[in-house]
């Protein structure tokens, strides 16, 4: 896409903020808002792209925000282009917080589930939806504060989905129920629907754990306790100890003992292992004194340079080769379509823990294994 567009001229690549600011009359800031320690996000990028903009502006432009920023964060980039623009320059900022997913990323810009624009003036308004119309999508149109919080409030309801139904499958797991059926029941009912419904390892990635943590810390600078949300997270810290302490139930001893990795990616079809459950599951069980053999289809380079202590494998196969137990990190197709009677061949005891529940039980069982997944 990047090649055609630019043959086309369609799409130019430049260095400065000057050079962008004279093209476009809609000018987006896409800068990362990364976690400071306190969990809070550091804004600073927001600041000197606002101010560099301010400086060259010279006719009317929407100064959109694309990045994920805290709600009020539109009035403190009004205020800091007012502050370093010369007088009467006149502009509108606008928030148009961004939804797509890793790995889908461009079928997720171009068919978005919607649209959310925040704007105070009509000409903003009207420039945003014209920008947008080919899209053919539902749009909504509202206030900047109000456009903010919805990107914050949808990660963290999905974010609070997720650690629901991993609270759900470990009550299956007590009782006996399969959280498979219980989500597919659930999911029915149109009011909750079937997404984000799987139970696993807990979210991982650069966007929930960050846009949580945010959540609750611009939650309590307001003087609010998202006591919800920090439960969210407690539960899917949680949900990875709950799976190591099933590979420890079935090793007896880990120390010592070979444990193969499949998956480092935080979820399928990345290479990105931020934030990614399976590399702390990884980091876990080398302390705890296994080998840990780890492979994953795209996401070994990027793993290499935060994981250390850890035998990178050639491939799968040669991951699980003498392994005491198979650990299922990440649902790559790749895992699905293995080859299970190589693997069983390949293993020194075929003991599969399955993070994922990428796997029938049934089926697993039958082919000789000591399975176990999540909530069922
Ligand atoms: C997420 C949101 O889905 C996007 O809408 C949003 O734009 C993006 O964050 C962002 O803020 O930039 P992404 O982080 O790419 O997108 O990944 P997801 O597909 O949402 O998965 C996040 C994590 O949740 C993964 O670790 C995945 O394994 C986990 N997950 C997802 C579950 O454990 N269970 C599920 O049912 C779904």
């Amino acid at each position: 896409m990047v090649a055609k567009n630019r043959k086309s001229k369609r799409l130019k690549f430049g260095s400065t903020i000057q050079q962008a600011v004279e093209f476009g009359e809609v000018v987006f800031i896409c800068v990362g808002t990364p976690p400071l320690p306190s969990g809070a996000p550091d804004l600073s990028a927001i600041d000197v792209v606002s101010r560099e903009i301010a400086k060259h502006l010279k006719e009317y432009r929407v100064i959109v925000e694309k990045s994920t920023v805290p709600v009020q964060t539109g009035e403190k980039v009004k205020t800091a282009i007012q502050k370093y623009a010369k007088p009467g320059t006149t502009f509108d900022v606008v928030s148009n917080p961004e939804f797509l997913r890793e790995g889908s990323a461009v079928k997720d810009a171009f068919s978005p589930d919607r649209i959310v624009i925040g704007a105070e003036s009509d000409r903003a308004k009207e420039l945003m939806l014209q920008l947008y119309k080919p899209l053919k999508a539902k749009t909504i149109v509202t206030d900047i504060k109000s456009a903010e919080l919805i990107k914050h409030a949808s990660n963290s309801f999905l974010a609070l989905k997720i650690s629901f139904i991993n609270c759900v499958a470990n009550i299956c797991e007590i009782s006996g129920a399969n959280v498979i059926e219980v989500a597919r029941g659930m999911g029915l009912d149109s009011r909750i629907g079937p997404g984000f419904l799987n139970a696993g390892l807990g979210y991982g990635g650069s966007c929930f754990p960050k846009d949580v943590d945010a959540f609750v810390d611009i939650a309590a600078r307001m003087g609010y306790d998202f006591h919800l949300l920090r439960e969210v997270q407690r539960i899917n810290q949680e949900q990875r100890e709950r799976f190591l302490k099933k590979i420890e139930q079935e090793l007896w001893v880990v120390r010592g003992k070979k444990i193969a990795v499949w998956g480092l990616a935080f979820k399928p079809n990345t290479d990105d292992v931020r934030e990614s459950p399976a590399i702390k599951i990884c980091a876990a069980l080398r302390d705890a004194g296994a080998k840990v053999r780890a492979w994953d289809p795209k996401g070994m380079d990027r793993a290499k340079e935060v994981l250390t202590g850890v035998e990178f494998c050639a491939d799968m196969y040669s991951a699980v080769d003498g392994a005491d137990c198979l650990a299922l990190c990440t649902e790559w197709d790749d895992f699905k379509n293995a080859d299970l009677a190589e693997v069983k061949k390949l293993m020194a005891h075929p003991t599969v823990i399955d993070g994922r529940n990428l796997w029938d039980p049934a089926t697993m069982t039958k082919k000789g294994f000591t399975y176990r997944s999540v909530g069922r």
